[in-house]
């Protein structure tokens, strides 16, 4: 079988595939060149970072399998996969994991300063009686949209002694249950914004969620708190944010690892903010999960190859999309 792998993924994982079949590799380009790629693959891999059009889709008639190294379906063209009766393959889980872990890391980094700390050593200061922090234990910490990756944060910071509240327009009774049972407290997402000490935000990006954190949002914060985006870039308005932390605003403190604006060469306009942190969209990139995306995808390669008609969702694993489905969440 002929695979276009366009974004990067785990190492031995393509071994194992060239060993089978022909793989083509081509991360992160831009159309053009993956047009001239495509045609003849039946199967392609992606992540962040491509856009899989429709114009680029139909450049190879024997497309059938989409194989998502993760989980945001923002850079795809799901439309066309539905109409053409594509089969897609997300397999969010293990990514989840090192995003959920990373929130924490960036929660921690911005309530102890430990950049600031950081890089005054550096310059042989001793900031001890200047940098002082802020505790998680007793805090809130609201989660915008608690599925795969928000439900993850919510247990963690709950083992961590934080109050844990969370909005999500979507959520079925069933989870909502779960999640009431498990201590989540579930609220209107302006009860979530006032209430937070922590706003962490774990929605896809869409056409309801792009700015969903502008400037009246930012001004319904609590005092004091913090904003957390491993989400997706365009879900903040970066130039609200830039000017809720320059003037006197309620936020104490940004960290965000994804942007408006990404890739080699863009600064971001909060780069000057010494109470930002700002990561290139590392949240699902710990080898280990990285390395069990890999598998996975080997994995749905070799069910595809075995029974192209009946592709099987490795356990514990992948969702499969049908062309006809409505239901495609983060
Ligand atoms: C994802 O949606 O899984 C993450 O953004 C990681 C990625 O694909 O780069």
């Amino acid at each position: 079988m002929k695979i276009l792998i366009a974004s990067s993924i785990d190492s031995d994982a393509i071994e194992q595939l060239k060993q089978h079949h022909q793989v083509i590799l081509a991360f992160n380009k831009p159309n053009e060149p993956l047009e001239t790629l495509i045609p003849d693959c039946e199967v392609l891999v992606f992540r962040s970072g491509v856009k899989i059009s429709a114009q680029l889709m139909e450049r190879s008639p024997n497309l059938k399998l989409l194989i998502r190294a993760g989980s945001g379906l923002d850079n795809l063209d799901l439309d066309y996969v539905q109409r053409n009766g594509l089969v897609l393959i997300r397999i969010p889980q293990p990514g989840a994991k090192a995003v959920a872990e990373m929130t924490f890391a960036l929660m921690l980094a911005l309530s102890r300063r430990l950049f600031e700390a950081d890089q005054s050593m550096r310059q042989a200061r001793w900031k001890k009686y200047e940098l002082s922090g802020y505790l998680l234990q007793g805090k809130t910490l609201g989660i915008i949209g608690i599925g795969e990756i928000g439900g993850r944060v919510a247990e963690m910071g709950m083992a961590w002694g934080m109050k844990a509240i969370s909005h999500d327009g979507f959520l079925s009774p069933e989870r909502a249950r779960l999640l009431s049972e498990k201590g989540v407290e579930l609220l209107d997402f302006d009860q979530v914004v006032s209430q937070s000490d922590y706003l962490s935000l774990h929605v896809p990006l869409n056409e309801s969620t792009r700015y969903m954190i502008n400037a009246s949002v930012l001004e319904n914060m609590k005092p004091g708190s913090y904003l957390i985006n491993l989400a997706r870039g365009g879900i903040v308005d970066e130039q609200a944010l830039y000017k809720a932390l320059t003037s006197g605003g309620r936020l104490r403190g940004a960290a965000l690892d994804v942007h408006e604006k990404e890739g080699e060469g863009k600064l971001s306009p909060l780069a000057s903010l010494n109470n930002v942190i700002l990561t290139p969209h590392i949240g699902a990139m710990a080898v280990d999960a990285q390395r069990e995306i890999g598998q996975r995808v080997v994995e749905i390669v070799k069910s595809y190859k075995a029974s192209p008609n009946q592709v099987k969702v490795p356990r514990n694993g992948g969702v499969v999309i049908e062309s006809d489905s409505q239901t495609v969440r983060i």
